[in-house]
């Protein structure tokens, strides 16, 4: 008898409740294959707590914020993004954790990719960085970024994709779709209108609607479109309120756009918890805990989506929809993640991805000039005089978020010494920068002057001479949290390849940057390779390119101004860039890049869309399918291509549209589509593109809306911005 109730007292609930848990453990709501993503979302929602509700809204460490202990939900994580996975950081402080495991394949920089023009490659890219992320146990992967390029001094434009928001938005789209393949989230950033790192934690931007819709939002919206799981605010304000809880670009996205996923704020983005609770932000990332000063009094509950938010709710002041909206996000969020079942397994630092990141290196590497076909390095010269810094720095290091720990760094000295084993290479380091920093400008150790007389003695001996320079990623440069304060090349690099070219005549220029720069210079070099931040691969890149392994076939993302004050924005002065220190007044409007050069008639150094090849093309017969169309109707163009010279290459084919005749101002011209056509030497193809009417669309600021006008439009062919092989006039019903 004592036996039976001892085993009802003391058994049964053992037993019944390690059922419960075995129930439990094999058939959590979120691993129900019956229900839908919203009934499961729905489903754990009805068994959360306020407090946990409330909980899963802030970070609870860095780069990570809370789970469900109590339901078995985990944590999610979150990396840095957008050209690798960022090294481990310390739970509470921007410290490196200094782990043993998370060395990771440095991808090129965003601004590389874009270059490629080639939407494959932006795939290959998100596949190869997802399962990184994933391997090494991330949820969410902080990029991409998208912000327009606007000024050719903003310290971030090498993690964006360029100064036009289509090429940005066809790139951005299988970006994302590679990274989310591995269960991993994309997190689209900075959304919106951070175009400089001045004054970004609180610069108020002042912009007209029409270049809102038309240049800095359609990367958003095509991000949106593909269905991006996260985005993360910017640090700047838009009328008068900051953005990442920003009413207006708030509605745009979930209202208007329909977004269902989650918003979270940059680190250190939030300022207000009404405005967080009622304009949309999800997650609360980086408040107070800065590590340095006042950490010690925030803690994590004190966020403005914790307690404050927890009070809030309790008093009446917001009520459970604002809440649960929130909620119903992170959830999404992490059954499209961690709650995932099965969900990839990633892997880390492949020869595969080396290769993957090779492959976009070589495809978005741009050749800018090449008299009396220096290049191809075709016989190895005798002697090959390698100059300058970025030839052995690890440009992976600095920059600020993006900064990465790479398993493997091929420098370009490395690079050419491996490809050119019958040469003897000569290196000269010609300038000093001093250590890679973020937040500090580097101090160099060497003394300038003996260093630029060593790469002229060095460069006189050679029978070719590569001078690798550019940028860099310290403060002030390529790096996060500052502008670059000059458009000329720094480290005196002007006078060096002066002084160079005059021992020297065969010299090429490679500029590794994220940056148009200033290139007066260039009659001094014969080649000049826009190199871009290349990554783990950099040295193998380049090398194979100079060799003519790979052919050029990169484009320029963004215009290259001949001086600084070509550039639209900052030709208006102080006001228009960078602010007064309070806000800015986007005074170019809508003419942003290639924009304001071609409307305004001012030549740029080096166009958008522009870039050599080792052979030559032939593009014409470019044709409609119709001469009118109707504003729904798709354009098919065609077009014929040729390589015409001896060696297998790609062209771009570009597509711009003007609008002469509109009742409101518009560019000269914008580009509507483009195709990379890859091409063996005397190959010749036809290419359809499909070019959609609507997109000829302009923001009807009287009407707040998209408007297509009827009349007739150019489509201007060619492979440049500035080389158009045919005019086709086309009219719209
Ligand atoms: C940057 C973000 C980055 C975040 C986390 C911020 O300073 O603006 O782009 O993702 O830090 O590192």
């Amino acid at each position: 008898m004592w036996l039976v109730v001892a085993f009802i007292v003391l058994v049964q609930p053992v037993a019944q409740a390690q059922a419960k848990e075995t129930t439990a453990k094999h058939q959590p709501v979120w691993c129900d294959e019956s229900l839908s993503e919203e009934e499961k979302v729905e489903a754990i929602l009805a068994q959360l707590t306020l407090e946990e509700k409330v909980a899963l809204c802030t970070a609870q460490g860095k780069f990570s914020t809370p789970g469900v202990p109590r339901l078995g939900i985990p944590e999610l994580w979150y990396s840095d993004g957008p050209h690798g996975v960022r090294a481990e950081i310390n739970w509470n402080d921007w410290g490196y954790a200094k782990w043993r495991n998370d060395s990771v394949t440095a991808f090129p920089a965003l601004t590389c990719l874009a270059a490629s023009f080639d939407p494959d490659l932006a795939y290959l890219y998100g596949q190869c960085l997802g399962a990184e992320a994933r391997y090494r146990k991330k949820d969410v992967i902080l990029g991409p970024g998208v912000n327009i390029y606007r000024v050719p001094l903003n310290g971030r434009n090498f993690e964006y994709m360029g100064e036009d928001p289509y090429l940005a938005s066809v790139m951005v789209q299988p970006y994302i779709k590679g990274i989310q393949e591995n269960d991993v989230a994309a997190c689209v950033k900075h959304y919106a209108l951070n175009n400089q790192e001045i004054d970004r934690g609180h610069i108020n931007v002042e912009v007209s609607d029409r270049a809102l819709r038309e240049i800095y939002l359609p990367a958003f919206k095509a991000a949106a479109d593909a269905g991006a799981w996260s985005f993360m605010g910017a640090y700047n304000q838009y009328k008068n309120q900051h953005c990442c809880h920003n009413e207006y670009l708030n509605a745009i996205l979930k209202e208007e756009w329909a977004w269902d996923g989650a918003f979270m704020t940059d680190w250190g983005g939030c300022h207000d918890t009404e405005q967080a609770v009622k304009n949309g932000l999800d997650l609360e990332m980086g408040t107070y805990t800065n590590g340095l000063t006042t950490e010690s009094k925030f803690d994590y509950n004190q966020y403005y989506l914790a307690d404050p938010f927890l009070h809030g709710l309790k008093s009446g002041k917001y009520n459970q929809a604002q809440l649960d909206d929130k909620v119903r996000r992170i959830l999404r969020l992490m059954l499209r993640t961690n709650l995932k079942s099965p969900r990839a397994w990633g892997s880390l630092a492949t020869e595969e991805h080396a290769q993957a990141a090779k492959k976009i290196a070589e495809g978005g590497m741009v050749l800018l000039k090449n008299d009396a076909q220096i290049l191809p390095i075709v016989e190895a010269p005798k002697t090959i005089a390698v100059i300058g810094e970025n030839a052995i720095r690890n440009l992976m290091q600095g920059g600020g978020s993006s900064e990465l720990k790479p398993k493997e760094v091929i420098t370009p000295l490395q690079g050419i010494k491996e490809r050119f084993p019958q040469s003897q290479v000569l290196f000269a380091r010609a300038y000093d920068s001093g250590k890679a920093m973020y937040s500090n400008e580097g101090k160099p150790t060497h003394n300038l002057d003996s260093l630029h007389a060593e790469a002229v003695r060095v460069a006189a001996k050679a029978d070719l001479v590569v001078f690798v320079g550019g940028l860099n990623k310290n403060h002030k440069q390529d790096c996060e949290a500052a502008d670059r304060y000059t458009y000329e090349l720094p480290f005196n690099q002007p006078k060096l390849i002066e002084d160079i070219a005059a021992v020297n005549e065969n010299l090429v220029v490679v500029l590794m940057s994220g940056n148009a720069v200033e290139t007066s210079w260039a009659s001094k070099a014969k080649a000049i390779v826009q190199a871009w931040y290349t990554g783990s691969q950099a040295g193998h890149a380049l090398a194979s390119l100079l060799a003519g392994d790979v052919n050029p076939s990169g484009k320029l993302p963004f215009s290259f101004p001949k001086k600084l004050s070509d550039n639209g924005a900052i030709s208006f002065g102080q006001l228009s860039y960078p602010g007064d220190g309070v806000k800015q007044v986007y005074m170019e409007d809508i003419l942003v890049g290639y924009r304001w050069h071609d409307t305004k008639n001012i030549p740029a150094a080096y166009p958008f869309g522009f870039g050599l090849s080792y052979t030559t093309f032939n593009i014409s017969n470019a044709r409609c399918d119709a001469k009118t169309y109707g504003e729904n109707d798709n354009i098919l163009l065609s077009v014929d291509v040729e390589n015409t010279g001896s060696r297998d290459g790609a062209e771009v084919i570009q597509v711009y549209v003007s609008d002469p005749k509109c009742s409101v101002k518009r560019p000269y011209q914008e580009l509507k589509a483009f195709q990379k056509v890859f091409l063996k030497a005397g190959e010749k193809q036809t290419i359809t593109l499909s070019i959609p009417v609507n997109s000829f669309v302009f923001w009807d600021e009287t009407s707040s809306s998209w408007n297509t006008e009827a009349g007739d439009y150019i489509l201007r062919i060619g492979n440049s911005s500035r080389h158009h092989i045919a005019n086709l006039r086309v009219k719209v019903k």
